[in-house]
C-alpha cells in the first residue's frame, strides 16, 4: 500500500478535498490526523476512518493560530510517535471572508486573514513540522495551490494572489528543506466536488454548474476530493523521491489548451 506507516497530519481535512486525502490515505495504510475548525465533520470523518480499521485523529485547528498550530503538530506527532507527510491543505475563497467580494469593498483585514489561512499558515506549519520531519524516512510536505496560480477569473483576485505565493513557497522551501531530505511539492485542483460547489449547484442548479465549470476542461467532469487524494498519496509515497519543488495540475485538462468543448464539437455537460 502507498501510505503504509507513514503518519499524515492534514489541515482543513474535516470536508471538502482535506477530506477526500484522509481517506485515500488512511486507505492506503496511514495514520492521519485530522486537522480543522469544523470539530463535527473532523470528529465524524475520524470515527468513520477507525470504524473502517484506520488509524485517525481530529485535532479542533485555526491554522492561523500560531500556537494552535504548533500544538496540534506537536499532538498529532506524539499520538503516532511522529511525523512523515504535512498537507497544508486549508484555504479559504474571497466570498468566505467577504459575501461581495471586490476591490472597492474588501478591505485590507479581508486580504490579511486570506493571506494568513492560505499562505502563513502553510510556511508556519512547515516550520512546526521541521524537527518530526527531519526524523522521518520518507519526509515530504504537500501544499494546496489551485488553477488560480496559472489563470485568473471573476472574484478570486486576493484567492489568485495568495495561491501565487503558494507556488513560490513551495519551491522555495523545496530548496530550503533539500538537505534535510524534505521534499516539498504542492498540487493544484481544478473545480472541485466540495461544500463550496455544493453551495453553487443549490443557487445554479446542477446542468448550468455543470455546463460553465466542465466547458474548458478535456476529461468532461469535475474533479473530486479523490482525484487530489490520490496525487497526495502518490507524493507522500516511497514512489516519488525524486520529486520536489513540483507543482501538479488536477483539472481535467483545462489548464492545457485555450478553448472550450464545442470547439471539439461535445458538449461538455452531457459527456
Ligand atoms: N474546491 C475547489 O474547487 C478548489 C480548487 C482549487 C483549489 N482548491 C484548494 O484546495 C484546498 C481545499 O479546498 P476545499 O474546496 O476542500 O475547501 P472547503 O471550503 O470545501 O473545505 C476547507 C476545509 O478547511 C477548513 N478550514 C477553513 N479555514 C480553516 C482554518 N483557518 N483552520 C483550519 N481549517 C480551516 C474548513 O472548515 C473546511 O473543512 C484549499 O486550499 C483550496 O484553496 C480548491
Amino acid at each position: 500500500m502507498l501510505a503504509d506507516g507513514l503518519r499524515y497530519f492534514i489541515t482543513g481535512a474535516g470536508t471538502g478535498i482535506g477530506s477526500g486525502i484522509a481517506r485515500v490515505a488512511a486507505r492506503e495504510g496511514a495514520a492521519v490526523t485530522i486537522a480543522d475548525l469544523a470539530d463535527e465533520a473532523g470528529e465524524a470523518l475520524a470515527e468513520e476512518i477507525r470504524e473502517q480499521g484506520g488509524k485517525a485523529l481530529f485535532v479542533h485547528c485555526d491554522v492561523a493560530d500560531y500556537d494552535q498550530l504548533k500544538h496540534c503538530i506537536d499532538r498529532s506527532a506524539t499520538e503516532f510517535g511522529g511525523l512523515d507527510v504535512l498537507v497544508n491543505n486549508a484555504g479559504i475563497f474571497d466570498n468566505r471572508v467577504h459575501p461581495t467580494p471586490s476591490l472597492e469593498t474588501m478591505d485590507p483585514s479581508h486580504f490579511r486573514r486570506m493571506v494568513e489561512v492560505n499562505l502563513i499558515a502553510q510556511w508556519m506549519g512547515a516550520k512546526f513540522a521541521l524537527p518530526y520531519l527531519r526524523a522521518s524516512k520518507n519526509a515530504s510536505i504537500i501544499n494546496a495551490g489551485s488553477v488560480a496560480i496559472f489563470v485568473a477569473y471573476p472574484g478570486g483576485t486576493i484567492y489568485g494572489a495568495t495561491k501565487g505565493g503558494v507556488a513560490g513557497l513551495t519551491k522555495h522551501l523545496a530548496v530550503e528543506l533539500a538537505p534535510d531530505r524534505i521534499r516539498v511539492n504542492c498540487y493544484c485542483p481544478g473545480v472541485t466536488r466540495t461544500e463550496a460547489a455544493a453551495l453553487y449547484i443549490e443557487q445554479i442548479g446542477e446542468e448550468a454548474f455543470m455546463r460553465t465549470n466542465t466547458a474548458a476542461n478535456l476529461i468532461p467532469r469535475i474533479g473530486e476530493p479523490e482525484d487530489l487524494g490520490n496525487i497526495v498519496a502518490f507524493l507522500a509515497s516511497d514512489r516519488a523521491t525524486f520529486i520536489t519543488g513540483a507543482i501538479y495540475l488536477c483539472d481535467g485538462g483545462a489548464m492545457a489548451w485555450r478553448g472550450t468543448m464545442d470547439l471539439l464539437g461535445m458538449q461538455p455537460a452531457s459527456l
